[in-house]
């Protein structure tokens, strides 16, 4: 089955790079279509010509998120959720498409959400491809922690090792699950609620879908990390302000 994987992304200075580190890790995974979701009113130069570049397949799509939505400068990091209405969309876009290719094999395939930071082996595309509802493994580097992860014992999931509300139905990072196309093509509601309160994010997407109960450990019975949230350090520009103010800045006709 193929894997459609959704990355929403916005433009700033470590975009360009960010999204070369992705699509050659991609390059990598046989039947992966990738479905890129820029948050901004159109599509720019910069993702559409790296996405004809990319020697991928894959879908460019765009959603801005609402101005009262988005996180503005000097806010907190974990005041607002980002990527919402991006996933939303891509997941709206994939069931269109579904519907208009018709045939047994239209409902074929593995949805997962990949952040444009993140670092992913190429193993976690192999251990999700098998996803009958909904597949879950170790996230490296989140949460305050080594690692969260789901908990197994007997071959099922029965909690999870986190650092923060435990009690939230699944307290998963976005890069720690995969569902099917057909569990998202027969629940056509299922969306991420931007509303939701901190860290329920993943859970308002999950919650119609499965039960703890029927999750599908991965990753030898979620005992390997395959997948990381890293953060990219937003870069100084300092010099550049300074050479700016002298007329001297780098030149805005060399794409970063
Ligand atoms: C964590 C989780 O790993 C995300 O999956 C979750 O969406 C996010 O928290 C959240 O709380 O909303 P974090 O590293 O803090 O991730 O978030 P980012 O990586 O900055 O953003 C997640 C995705 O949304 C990225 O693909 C990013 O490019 C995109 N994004 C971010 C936008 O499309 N627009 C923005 O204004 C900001
Ligand atoms: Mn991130």
């Amino acid at each position: 089955p193929t894997v459609f994987v959704i990355t929403p992304t916005y433009a700033r200075l470590v975009q360009k790079a960010e999204l070369t580190r992705l699509s050659q890790t991609f390059l990598h995974v046989p039947q992966l279509h990738w479905i890129v979701v820029e948050d901004s009113p159109h599509k720019t130069p910069l993702v559409t010509d790296l996405l004809v570049k990319s020697g991928l397949t894959y879908t460019h799509l765009h959603m801005l998120t609402a101005k009262d939505r988005k996180l503005q400068e000097g806010d907190p990091s974990w005041l607002k959720p980002r990527g919402v209405e991006q996933r939303n969309e891509g997941l709206r876009w994939l069931r269109e498409d579904r519907r208009a290719q018709p045939g047994g094999d239209n409902q074929q395939g593995v949805v997962y959400f990949a952040d444009d930071d993140n670092t992913y082996s190429l193993q976690i595309f192999e251990e999700m491809r098998s996803t009958q509802r909904v597949s879950v493994w170790p996230v490296g580097l989140v949460g305050g922690m080594k690692y969260e992860r789901p908990v197994v014992e007997g071959g099922k999931v029965v909690r999870f090792h986190t650092g923060w509300r435990p009690s939230r139905p699944f307290p998963m990072d976005m890069a720690g699950f995969a569902v099917s196309l057909k569990l998202v093509l027969a629940n056509p509601e299922a969306c991420f609620d931007g509303e939701a309160p901190m860290g329920f994010l993943e859970s308002s997407f999950l919650q119609g879908l499965v039960t703890m109960d029927e999750l599908e450990p991965k990753a030898d019975n979620c005992s390997k990390v395959l997948v990381w949230h890293t953060r990219t350090e937003k870069p100084k520009m300092k010099r550049e302000e300074a050479l700016q103010a002298q007329g001297l800045g780098s030149d805005r006709a060399v794409e970063v």
